[in-house]
C-alpha cells in the first residue's frame, strides 16, 4: 500500500528475510542508492539489532520491522534527540489511532502499554562536526504476536483483540513519521518536546529506578536538549544518560 507522503515511505525495499533492517538501510546508503525517506521493511531478522547491544527478537510475518533513511542535515548534533523524540511521537500517533490511548513512551524511546513493552526505535546517526549526515531509524513494533517468550512484552492485537492489516499499518506509520519529521524540520522543537513529556511513561511520578548498584526512588521531571532524563531524588534535580539510569518495572 503507497503512503498518502510526499518522500516518506515513496521508495520501499522489501526482504522477506535479512539479518537487520538497520545494517541493510546501512548498506544502501553506502551505495547511494536511498532517497531520504526511504523504507527497508521484512518479515524476519535474523540478527536484530536492539538498544544497549541486545536482540531484537520478533515472531516472522507478524510484526513491523523496518527502517527508514532520512537526512536531517538542518538538526544541529545537539539537538539530535530531538529526533528520537519525532518518530517516538510518530509511533504513538499510530498506537492511539488504533485505539491504543494508554501507550506511553518508556525513556528515551521504547513503547509502552501499561507496564509492557510494544515496541523500540533504534536511531543511528552519520555526523559531522556540526550537523547529523544521515539517520537510520529502526523501529521493531508488536503488532499480531499474541506469545512471547517474556511477560514484559505485548503487542496491539493482544490489547485490541483482533488482527491487524500490517500493509496498511506500515503505510500509515509512514504518514505519520512524515508529519512529525516535517514538523521537526520546520524548528518546532518546543512543541515536538512538549508533546513527548505528556506522553512520557512515569512522568512526574515516584517510582524505583536503579542508578549504578543503587535502588533509588525518584520523580522525572524533564528531559533536557541532550535527551537526559531530569529526575529529582531525595530533593535533588540529576541528570542521566542513556545507561546511567534504569527504571525499575
Ligand atoms: C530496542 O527496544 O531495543 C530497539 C529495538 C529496535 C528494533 C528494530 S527492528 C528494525 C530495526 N532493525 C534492527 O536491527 N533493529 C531495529
Amino acid at each position: 500500500m503507497v503512503p498518502n507522503t510526499l518522500f516518506m515511505g515513496q521508495q520501499l525495499f522489501f526482504l522477506p528475510v535479512c539479518e537487520s533492517t538497520n545494517s541493510e538501510a546501512q548498506q544502501l546508503l553506502l551505495k547511494n542508492k536511498a532517497t531520504e525517506g526511504c523504507v527497508v521493511l521484512t518479515d524476519e531478522q535474523t540478527r536484530g539489532r536492539g538498544q544497549r547491544g541486545n536482540f531484537w527478537e520478533a515472531a516472522p510475518g507478524k510484526n513491523i520491522t523496518l527502517s527508514v533513511i532520512l537526512s536531517p542535515v538542518f538538526l544541529a548534533v545537539r539537538h539530535q534527540f530531538y529526533l528520537n523524540m519525532a518518530v517516538s511521537l510518530a509511533v504513538l500517533d499510530l498506537l492511539r489511532e488504533q485505539g491504543l490511548e494508554q501507550a506511553q513512551v518508556k525513556w528515551p524511546n521504547d513503547l509502552y502499554f501499561e507496564d509492557k513493552k510494544l515496541g523500540g526505535i533504534l536511531i543511528e546517526n552519520t555526523v559531522n562536526s556540526l550537523s547529523i549526515q544521515h539517520s537510520i531509524v529502526g523501529i521493531g513494533l508488536n503488532i499480531n504476536q499474541l506469545h512471547f517468550g517474556i511477560d514484559t512484552a505485548t503487542s496491539v492485537a493482544a490489547v485490541v483483540g483482533t488482527q491487524l492489516d500490517l500493509k496498511r499499518l506500515v503505510a500509515r506509520l509512514m504518514e505519520m513519521m512524515e508529519k512529525r519529521y516535517l514538523e521537526l524540520r520546520s524548528g518546532k522543537l518546543g512543541k515536538l518536546r512538549h508533546e513527548y513529556l505528556q506522553v512520557l511513561y512515569r512522568y512526574q511520578e515516584a517510582h524505583a529506578f536503579s542508578v549504578g548498584n543503587e535502588r533509588v526512588t525518584g520523580r522525572i521531571v524533564g528531559v533536557d536538549e541532550d535527551g537526559r532524563l531530569a529526575v529529582e531524588i531525595n530533593g535533588e534535580l540529576r541528570y542521566f544518560a542513556f545507561k546511567e539510569i534504569a527504571y525499575i518495572i
